[in-house]
């Protein structure tokens, strides 16, 4: 019956139009589960998380708990966090080390890092001439289908079929080339642990607003000028302002026209780019210092190449926002219709000078975290746009704003020069929703 009613997925997404339905139907939610997020690569977590054999993460993959674990070998495996015995989750914290194996807490049943069983009690005498034992693949711990990493960065699929992890990002992989790139040693690693953040919206609300140009200068302008007034204070008194003051404080100073002279670039499975805004390579002594180390480490022409790409958000479909020149990421995973647990990671450059770091860890606080204003300011917007979506007012959400002007060439479509605020990103979020869910009938 569920199937029925939704049938024909294509009634739900227009080029410039959405029906409420696809955020507030718990059906569709569920359809979505299995289509999307169980079946295409979601971000598991960074290498650096789990530097020793036994480490690991537990990490949500649509509605699957899933455990990211280093093993023996040093490979870094993705399995079910679940025993094959009577089904107990074999890991209840987020992150630890197993020990040289995993062990089950009920039973005892016992499992390589790999998820291949390795013992189970008195197990000739209990399972004897039974179906149960070590060839059964069933009494090991499942493993995704596919995991694959890229600099780094892990990623699962919990489909055996389906693009390569390199075809799947495509272009969206300079958001962890970028990053890794800006360390003088080509490498980050992550500052543990995450904020996380339960969302009451969603999880396609928080995607679409990343590359939302328009709504900074209107939703975090109290924030922003709020900001410039202390930054202003601090200037006149001291001469000048620390950095940091300049991340929140540009909501207010970039105005709607001038993030119109941004572009969006939005490629196949969603994934889009919103180029840079900020200025993030100031004369000051921290960074002149950090460019010492980098030319030191690339020479000039390749550090000037490194430090003059220009991005400001990438976002990789369907679970993963990152902020590359600010060593940012988060990570969205839906866990119901209308609740969104978000992620919240930083990276340290590796071989980077310590002040490039606590700028990192600056924006982290300032922008990204959910102490600050900027963060609360989007959250209640979240909110407010699933109950707003819930109601009967009104069947559609619109994406119009720039629509039929896009410029399409091979393999990208950009937004044409100053329409920045174009929400060409959330068109063609909802372009690859609607072919992974037709895929997946
Ligand atoms: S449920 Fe894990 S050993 Fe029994
Ligand atoms: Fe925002």
């Amino acid at each position: 019956m569920l199937q029925e009613r939704i049938a024909d997925l294509s009634k739900f997404v227009e080029p410039d139009r959405v029906r409420r339905e696809v955020y507030v139907d718990p059906a569709i939610f569920e359809i979505e589960m299995q289509r999307i997020h169980e079946r295409y690569w979601i971000y598991c977590g960074h290498e650096s998380q789990v530097p020793k054999p036994g480490d690991y993460y537990a990490v949500q993959i649509g509605r699957q708990p899933m455990l990211m674990v280093r093993g023996n070998d040093r490979q870094v495996h993705v399995l079910y966090n679940r025993c094959p015995h009577r089904g107990n989750l074999m890991c209840g914290d987020r992150h630890g080390n197993a020990g040289d194996f995993f062990r089950c807490s009920y039973h005892a049943w016992t499992f390589h890092h790999d998820g291949r069983l390795r013992t189970i009690p008195m197990m000739e005498s209990g399972y004897a001439g039974t179906r149960f034992g070590p060839d059964n693949p069933d009494c090991s711990m499942k493993q995704a289908a596919r995991v694959e990493s890229y600099r780094g960065f892990v990623f699962a699929s919990l489909a055996a079929e389906g693009p390569g992890l390199a075809e799947f990002l495509g272009e969206s992989r300079v958001a962890f080339d970028d990053m890794c790139d800006r360390a003088p040693e080509g490498e980050v690693e992550i500052v543990p642990n995450c904020f996380r953040v339960i969302q009451r919206s969603n999880w396609k609300i928080f995607l679409e607003n990343q590359l939302d140009a328009l709504h900074p200068s209107v939703t975090h302008q109290s924030t922003g000028r709020a900001a410039r007034e202390v930054e202003q204070m601090i200037e006149k008194n001291t001469g000048q302002a620390p950095l940091s003051y300049h991340m929140l404080s540009a909501f207010a100073t970039v105005t709607i026209d001038k993030w119109d002279g941004f572009q969006t670039l939005n490629y196949p499975y969603g994934h889009c780019i919103l180029t840079g805004y900020m200025g993030l390579r100031p004369k000051d002594p921290d960074t002149l210092a950090y460019e010492a180390v980098m030319q030191k480490a690339y020479g000039r022409k390749r550090m000037e190449e490194i430090l003059g790409v220009n991005l400001h958000h990438v976002l990789i479909y369907p679970g993963l926002s990152v902020q590359s020149p600010l060593q940012q990421l988060r990570a969205v995973r839906p866990l119901g219709v209308d609740r969104t647990l978000t992620e919240i990671w930083h990276f340290r450059l590796k071989g980077a000078p310590e002040p490039i770091y606590r700028r990192s860890l600056a924006y982290y606080n300032l922008v990204n975290s959910p102490a600050t204003l900027v963060n609360a300011d989007d959250l209640e917007n979240f909110w407010k746009c699933h109950q707003g979506l819930s109601s009967q007012a009104g069947d559609w959400v619109s994406f119009g704003r720039h629509f039929g002007r896009d410029l399409e060439k091979p393999g990208v479509t950009e937004t044409a020069p100053n329409m920045g605020t174009s929400e060409a990103p959330m068109r063609n979020q909802m372009k690859a929703w609607a072919q992974f869910m037709r895929n997946g009938q």
